[in-house]
């Protein structure tokens, strides 16, 4: 193949790409769907994801959480209560939408969860593409919807990160994070998805590193708050203690930019 060849075949797949997610984007009204894939795993996607959505609820937005990690969820640890049934269900074709939605009340605010089912652990299979049918019926109902995946880009990751609206690579500020997340962005831009910075997390100090030169949406410190807060399944704002939090004023600050940046689409 020539080198030309290649390269409008790549155009050609960007192209499409970017059809596909104009098209979606045009189709559904209403929520701001946010997906925060990465490279390594353990880099704090799911941190972000639901103490995010607390900043973005106790700011008044209608919020959903959805897990998308089938095969480590974690998301059911911040529920007050569990719904009676999970995303896993739901799209191994099982239940309804409205049975798997569960509430996290937070100060005098409240959001809502999508929790799953480790598909290894029910020993079940899922069609991700079914989530394309869940959101087009969310969208009408919330201001954002966030989507919280697993590491990597397997198709569970990469076709809900295609549906999404905005897309923001989650990574540290260290070597092994930051090449994955390189790779992640390549895989991205080859598809023409495009993205909206990186979120650098458990940053110590005030210098990014690896990050330095690059586009960043956000920067997230280390916070031992943070850690203990979501072992016991909390967010950094359900504690009175929470203004001790060092990430706290940064959710809030990133919760104002995506309500500024990325409002909701209202109306038809
Ligand atoms: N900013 C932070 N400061 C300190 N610990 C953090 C921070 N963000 C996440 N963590 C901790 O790192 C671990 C991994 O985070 P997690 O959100 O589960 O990562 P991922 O979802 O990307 O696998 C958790 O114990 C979490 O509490
Ligand atoms: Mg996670």
């Amino acid at each position: 193949m020539t080198g030309t060849t290649a390269e409008s075949l790549a155009e050609l797949r960007k192209k499409l790409g970017r059809l596909v997610s104009e098209y979606f984007k045009l189709r559904y009204k209403g929520a701001k769907v946010l997906s925060f894939p990465s490279g390594k795993g353990g880099v704090g996607k799911t941190a972000i994801t639901i103490n995010l959505a607390a900043a973005l609820a106790i700011k008044g937005k209608k919020v959903l959480v959805m897990d998308l990690n089938f095969a480590l969820p974690n998301i059911h640890m911040f529920l007050d209560e569990a719904p009676s049934a999970t995303l896993t269900h739901y799209l191994g074709g099982e239940t309804e939408l409205n049975e798997i939605i569960g509430e996290v009340a937070v100060r005098d605010a409240r959001f809502d969860v999508a929790p799953s089912e480790s598909i290894v652990d029910l020993k079940k299979k899922i069609d991700i593409e079914k989530l394309k049918d869940a959101i087009s019926l969310l969208k009408a109902r919330y201001d954002y919807i966030l989507f919280d995946h697993a590491p990597g880009l397997s198709k569970y990751v990469f076709y809900p990160v295609k549906l999404s609206d905005h897309v923001f690579i989650v990574s540290a500020d260290v070597k092994p994070a930051y090449m994955d997340a390189m790779r992640v962005l390549k895989l991205l831009e080859a598809s023409g998805i495009n993205h909206e910075g990186f979120i650098v997390n458990m940053v110590k100090g005030s210098e990014l590193k690896y990050f330095a030169a690059m586009n960043v949406f956000a920067v997230i410190p280390h916070d031992n708050h943070l850690k203990k807060a979501f072992l016991s399944g909390k967010t950094v704002f359900h504690s009175k203690m929470g203004f001790l939090s060092p990430s706290r004023k940064f959710f809030e600050k990133m919760a104002e930019e995506i309500i500024h940046t990325f409002p909701p689409d209202v109306g038809d």
